[in-house]
């Protein structure tokens, strides 16, 4: 098993051991910092920044640098192409054919994703939209190891935005394969979503439970408003889960035992409407006093940064705040990746396990969409048709394979319409029994009867939920 050549788009693209791996060789790189000039010698990074960024781009480009590799940039939207009207798919092959890896953070979601189906060269995605950040996760993740020794069995607290941030979604897939326990400590209004919550529990064999805001009380401090309840999630061992993913799964721990990290997060401005006023009056902010808890007695206090109003500078000199040093581990961390995912390094992986097998794909170019605005295909809907992982067939649910919001068609047909006469062309509500009927390579999904009915279908007895001889519900 080898990272040579693969995309880094979603944590989930690495399994626990991979990470693991290059956890291994980012300690020996971060030893010998100044003697791996000769290892990524004569190769290239594009580094594209379409996003605002200090710790990401220049800690890519530092960790390139420090390998003896060289570096091109684009900072701006503006200053490429793509401000003519040029598809990412496009620049990301010119690209490729100029680069031999590529870091890519981009405001819509899912646009590292559509980048490394064109580039042909390694893709890593440094944030996409308020989606995922996967390599802020590997930071994380080396520095909780580094500091705690080990990830299962930890209870993290993750506070802020946990709506838009992308840091945030990340690093819960993964402390959740991890064998960590989470609590969700959000601003009022910037709860975890529900497609990441599904995906949680659903896919990773999570519990997401309540629990009193009193029973962790400095916990119940750190959330905005009179909360009495928070969401935890636990990792039960019974649950089914994906083997190649969960290896190392823990048993639920004991909220008493205090917290191990306090994740703060800053609120994604960029991503909301929000006016300063409103946010500063309920946005949770962290400084000595919420520390004087006894549950937070050992907590590490972490940040993927930049920081705003949400963490107190009187925090920095407590010897329990680590986010400095999250970012400075960014250089090995990101050194071990770029030189595996290139070849330059490889460390002996056993093969992954065997594991769930993937849901069935849905791809057309009419019927079901994404509704998520910000989705990177929708907005390069010129060539990119709607993509789509069947997650659930009961209630029909699709989630978009590049921003991973879900949509629940109502209406069904088959390509198999014919068989020989037109009056056979119909379509049924996905309510039916007839779902289970149709091949998962011939189904077709529609939004509303009309958009049915403007593809040449025709209303099966089926096609109404509650009718004599629809669905059967
Ligand atoms: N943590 C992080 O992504 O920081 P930057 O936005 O500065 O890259």
């Amino acid at each position: 098993m080898s990272l040579t050549k693969r995309d880094l788009v979603t944590v989930d693209d690495l399994s626990n051991k991979e990470i693991e791996s290059i956890f291994s060789l980012a300690d020996q790189m971060s030893d010998t910092l100044y003697e791996q000039s000769e290892v990524c010698k004569g190769k290239i990074m594009a580094s594209l920044f379409f996003e605002p960024s200090t710790r990401t781009r220049l800690s890519f480009e530092a960790a390139m640098h420090r390998l003896g590799g060289n570096v091109i940039t684009a900072m701006d939207v503006k200053a490429t192409s793509l401000a003519k009207g040029e598809s990412i798919a496009d620049m990301a092959r010119v690209i490729g054919s100029y680069a031999d890896i590529m870091v890519i953070r981009h405001p819509w979601e899912g646009a590292a994703k559509v980048a490394a189906e064109y580039a042909g060269i390694p893709v890593i995605n440094a944030g996409d939209g308020g989606h995922e950040h996967p390599t802020q996760t590997l930071c994380d993740l080396f520095s909780l190891k580094k500091e705690k020794g080990a990830i299962d069995g930890l209870n993290i607290a993750l506070c802020g935005d946990l709506k838009y941030g992308r840091t945030i979604h990340s690093l819960t897939y993964a402390l959740a394969r991890m064998g960590a326990s989470i609590i969700f400590c959000p601003g009022d209004g910037y709860e975890i979503p529900d497609y990441v919550v599904k995906k949680l529990t659903e896919e990773y064999g999570g519990e997401l439970r309540k629990i009193a805001a009193n029973d962790v009380p400095s916990l119940a401090g750190v959330v905005s408003g009179d909360k009495a309840e928070l969401d935890a999630l636990y990792l039960t061992p019974s649950t089914p889960h994906q083997p190649a993913l969960l290896t190392d799964i823990g048993m639920r721990v004991d909220l008493k035992q205090g917290v191990d990290a306090l994740y703060v997060t800053r609120l994604q401005k960029e991503r909301t409407n929000t006016s300063d006023d409103d946010v500063k009056k309920s946005y949770p902010v962290i400084d000595k006093k919420t520390l004087k808890g006894k549950e937070f007695k050992e907590t590490l206090v972490m940040h993927p940064l930049p920081r705003v109003d949400e963490l107190a500078y009187e925090v920095d000199s407590d010897p329990r705040s680590i986010y400095f040093k999250q970012a400075a581990r960014g250089v090995p961390v990101r050194m071990a990746l770029i030189s595996m995912l290139l070849g330059a390094k490889n460390i002996e992986m056993p093969d992954v396990e065997a594991g769930k097998a993937s849901p069935p794909i849905y791809q057309r170019e009419f019927g079901a969409r994404c509704h998520n605005p910000n989705c990177a295909a929708v907005h390069e809907a010129r060539y990119i048709d709607p993509k789509f992982a069947i997650v659930n067939f009961k209630p029909l649910t699709l989630r978009c394979v590049y921003c991973e919001r879900e949509t629940q068609p109502k209406y069904m047909a088959s390509t198999k319409w014919h068989q020989g006469t037109i009056e056979n062309k119909l379509y049924h509500n996905v309510q039916s029994h007839l779902l289970a009927k149709i091949d998962t390579s011939n189904m077709l999904f529609f939004e509303s009867e009309e958009d049915a009915k403007a593809h040449g279908f025709k209303p099966s007895r089926f096609a109404e939920k509650g009718k004599k001889g629809g669905t059967d519900q």
